[in-house]
């Protein structure tokens, strides 16, 4: 653990979010949290660490815990507990400190919660049952899956804000960000050369069409998994070869999961792959690629990097960075602070509308409000020193028109 380090980690990540920085003064100005309870469970590296500050800079209570057990930043955590934070998080924590870690966060009573993958909200619907809770945000797909299966089953008991969909967090961060980080997470765990090799996508959702993009773009020959046919096609039109996990697998040289569903990679799939295949999983949980099957095929297991698991299955090689968990924070370094700048500041500024409306909310799983889309992707077209045209008073009239010529 380094303060110092942390505290510059910090400083970069701050320097390089400007959309935040301008949210972050308002709030100064304004304290829309004066006295209200924040309880996080993100992923704590340097742009959460910037997200807790300017929460609490708006007046908020927070207290933070990590969303996953391997991807904290121990350097970010000490800086953020020198500044005040109350931080519950550490790097290969176990799953029972994990868990501590979020009953913490719980046990300041929030009224508000920021969620990553849904961990902290399931507990509100088990343990914590009967905390009230104004409301909250989900970051991420599979924790929006879990709250759209929850609210269909009739159990959500407080309104909570799907960030994953807005527009602008899911076209830059699932796509540009996931693509970019997962990348630095596959180099960092390997250091190995991507040309030339056989990458194999496993989902075309907008992590998968960002992984796929830059994989290529690093001269790979991708293929594409799907179980969606239109997304099938989307990735054939993009220019991907498409076919069954089977027959892709005996071909890949690098396997890389990004679907939200369990056990994409199992037992047959194992023992078809090549010598040497390296997996590593882009999905929020640990379970794309099924390590217990791996465990219970394999002959033998060792470390032989970092975050490099080395299974002998049959006299095979096969390979799992970082246990599984997802790589990009794993043994990467995270989504670009200028990624993290929009979809951090899509949570401020829905944390503030629950804030201020919570009130009037109904229990429901609410999208971003538009106009909080719209906000930031203004700013961010500002801080990116870009003009754009406007619509003249003719042009404004003829868009709502509707007969031929008027
Ligand atoms: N940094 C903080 N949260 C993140 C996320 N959900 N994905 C990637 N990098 C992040």
């Amino acid at each position: 653990m380094n303060m110092e380090e942390g505290k510059l980690k910090l400083e970069w990540a701050r320097e390089h979010m400007p959309v935040l920085k301008e949210v972050r003064h308002r709030f100064m100005q304004e304290k829309p949290f004066d006295e209200v309870k924040i309880g996080m469970a993100l992923h704590v590296e340097a742009k959460t660490g910037v997200l807790a500050m300017t929460l609490a800079e708006g007046g908020a209570k927070v207290r933070l815990a990590s969303c996953n057990p391997l991807s904290t930043d121990d350097d970010v955590v000490a800086a953020l507990r020198d500044a005040g934070m109350e931080v519950y998080a550490r790097k290969w924590e176990s799953r029972e400190e994990y868990y501590e870690n979020l009953y913490q966060v719980l046990e300041m009573k929030p009224d508000i919660i920021i969620d990553d993958g849904g961990d902290l909200t399931t507990l509100l619907h088990t343990e914590y049952r009967d905390m009230e809770v104004w409301g909250g945000n989900e970051e991420t797909t599979t924790g929006v899956i879990r709250l759209r299966n929850m609210e269909r089953r009739g159990i959500l008991r407080f309104p909570m804000f799907d960030v994953n969909d807005a527009k602008m967090k899911h076209l830059f961060d699932n796509r540009y960000g996931t693509g970019q980080s997962t990348l630095d997470g596959i180099m960092t765990a390997t250091n190995l050369v991507i040309a030339g090799k056989t990458v194999v996508v496993a989902g075309y959702g907008w992590c998968g069409r960002g992984i796929a993009m830059r994989m290529r773009g690093m001269g790979a020959d991708v293929i594409v998994t799907e179980i969606d046919p239109v997304k099938a096609i989307e990735a054939r039109m993009d220019g991907f070869r498409v076919m069954k996990m089977l027959d892709a697998m005996v071909q890949a040289d690098f396997v890389v999961t990004a679907t939200g569903m369990k056990d994409v990679i199992r037992e047959e799939h194992f023992l078809v792959a090549k010598d040497g295949c390296i997996f590593a999983n882009a999905g929020h949980f640990d379970n794309e690629v099924s390590r217990e099957d791996l465990e219970k095929i394999a002959e033998s297991k060792r470390k032989v990097r970092r975050y490099v698991d080395e299974y002998v299955v049959n006299g095979k090689k096969l390979y799992l960075l970082g246990e599984g968990r997802l790589i990009n924070l794993a043994a990467g370094q995270g989504h670009p602070a200028e990624i993290m700048d929009m979809s951090f500041a899509i949570q401020a500024l829905t944390a503030e509308y629950i804030a201020k409306n919570h009130e009037t909310l109904e229990t429901k799983v609410y999208p971003v409000p538009r106009d909080i889309d719209d906000m930031v992707a203004r700013l961010k077209l500002k801080a990116m020193g870009i003009e754009i045209d406007q619509l003249n008073e003719v042009q404004k009239k003829y868009a709502e028109e509707w007969k031929e010529g008027t």
